[in-house]
């Protein structure tokens, strides 16, 4: 297993392009399948959740084509059996994908339960109350989730709760249903809106996505297409806080400034620069940083997927700031290491108290989730001395070449492989 060395204290400089959007890869791979002929992607990130999502579509029976460069030709009409087994599903929680994607084609799939989570209790009640709205049988044996319908029927779906990967599930499984569907309070994420226009350009009928009502009129049949994913809003937004972090000077190149709105604000609130341009932004900071108050929501509020990043930031910021995680129960396993690192902060439920220390110090840490480790790769950054990363496979799940990317920033980071622990632990979040 790899680990990151940094040596942390060396302001990032320069340019970053941002890579395509990994929760819309990791949905419009799977939706590929109710294409009827081949589609070609660009802008594939190359993470380890994109290995794993194109190999179970291959071991499915697709044929999948590298053409360079992040994109990849795709023919999934190969497939004939809606089943993905457990040793292919485990390796990735958002498999949960290829039910509503099966369903949506074959009228039934048999996909493994996603399994435990490090974020804390994720149930998929909210997907499988829309495939049985939409007229779905599901049930769940020997660890895997069955659902089967003689005839999908488009219906009024009202999630309970917001959630990114029900909103997906049930536009998956409606795009080829009979009638008309409507998601009430659906999430509005812009990779739901990017898996929307993927879906339009394969001749679906989809509309409102990026509101809370999206009217899917079902189609008979869908088509293949040629379609470039979105940048991504967390990677970039990684890259702004770590600019931030450490006092740099960085452009982010090839970002939709608007996805990034939410960050944008907590970074002038705390008193960094942030000029938008229109498909990069400059992060710079020329004064103190200071405290602020963070909630994570749901798309446009703040995002959870920064909010170990952030965080991580407040801690070289002036004053007490309070982060309350709103999404997922479990999302602060990250404090603990970088209390190792001199950070003071506490965590009484979902709420944490940080108070700011002003400079971080070196040390080893592990990284917990894909979040937390960016976290932590921020923090060895910004810190005096050597951070050492251990369980760096969490973060090649989102981030593409991001030791190349921050080398190219001046960052002082390099990878080691540390001999006799070849075995890879599972990751089952996304
Ligand atoms: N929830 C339910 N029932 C459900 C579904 C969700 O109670 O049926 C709850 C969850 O337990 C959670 C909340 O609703 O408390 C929101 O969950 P959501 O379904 O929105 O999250 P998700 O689809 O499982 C996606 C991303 C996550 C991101 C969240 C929130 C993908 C593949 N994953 O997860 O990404 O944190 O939305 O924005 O899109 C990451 O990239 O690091 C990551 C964890």
């Amino acid at each position: 297993m790899d680990k990151f060395i940094i040596k942390g204290g060396r302001r990032l400089m320069g340019e970053v392009t941002i890579s395509g959007a990994k929760n819309a890869v990791v949905a419009i791979i799977p939706a590929v399948i109710l294409a009827d002929s081949p589609c070609v992607l660009e802008n594939i990130p190359e993470i380890s959740d994109v290995s794993i999502s194109l190999r179970i579509l291959y071991e499915m029976g697709a044929k999948v084509e590298n053409l360079g460069g992040g994109t990849y030709r795709i023919d999934a009409t190969g497939i004939k059996e809606p089943v993905v087994p457990y040793e292919l599903a485990r390796h990735m929680r958002a498999s949960y994908y290829f039910l509503g994607t099966l369903l949506g084609k074959f009228g039934r799939a048999r996909v493994a339960m996603p399994g435990g989570c490090y974020l804390g209790d994720r149930p998929i009640d909210q997907h499988l109350k829309a495939f049985s709205c939409l007229g779905a049988e599901c049930s769940l044996e020997n660890g895997m989730v069955d659902i089967h319908a003689d005839m999908l029927t488009g219906a009024q779906i009202y999630f309970d709760k917001i959630t990114v990967g029900g909103t997906i599930n049930a536009i998956l499984a409606a795009v080829r249903a009979v009638g008309m569907t409507v998601i009430e309070n659906a999430a509005k994420e812009p990779h739901i809106v990017d898996l929307a226009n993927f879906l339009n350009s394969m001749g679906a009928n989809i509309m409102g996505a990026g509101t809370d009502v999206i009217k899917i009129r079902g189609v008979r049949s869908l088509k293949g297409t040629n379609y470039a994913i979105i940048p991504d809003q967390i990677e970039a937004g990684t890259y702004m806080v770590a600019a931030a972090a450490t006092r740099g000077n960085v452009l982010v190149k090839n970002v939709i400034p608007k996805h990034l709105e939410s960050i944008t604000a907590k970074l002038l609130k705390i008193g960094v620069n942030v000029e938008e341009f229109d498909e990069s932004v400059r992060i710079s900071v020329d004064g103190p940083l200071v405290k602020t108050s963070i909630k994570t929501m749901p798309h446009p509020g703040f995002p959870t997927d920064m909010q170990p990043q952030f965080s991580t930031l407040l801690c070289l910021a002036e004053g007490t700031s309070i982060v309350t995680e709103d999404i997922f129960n479990n999302r602060f396993r990250y404090v603990d290491e970088l209390r190792r690192m001199g950070a003071d902060i506490s965590v009484e439920g979902r709420v944490a108290v940080i108070e700011g220390v002003g400079r971080l110090m070196g040390a080893p840490v592990t990284a917990p989730d894909l979040r937390a480790g960016a976290a932590l790769v921020i923090a060895g950054l910004a810190a005096t001395g050597i951070t050492e990363i251990d369980d760096i496979y969490h973060i090649e799940r989102g981030y593409e070449n991001i030791e190349q990317k921050l080398r190219a920033l001046g960052a002082d980071i390099e990878r080691r492989s540390v001999p006799g622990t070849t075995a890879r632990k599972r990751p089952v979040q996304a």
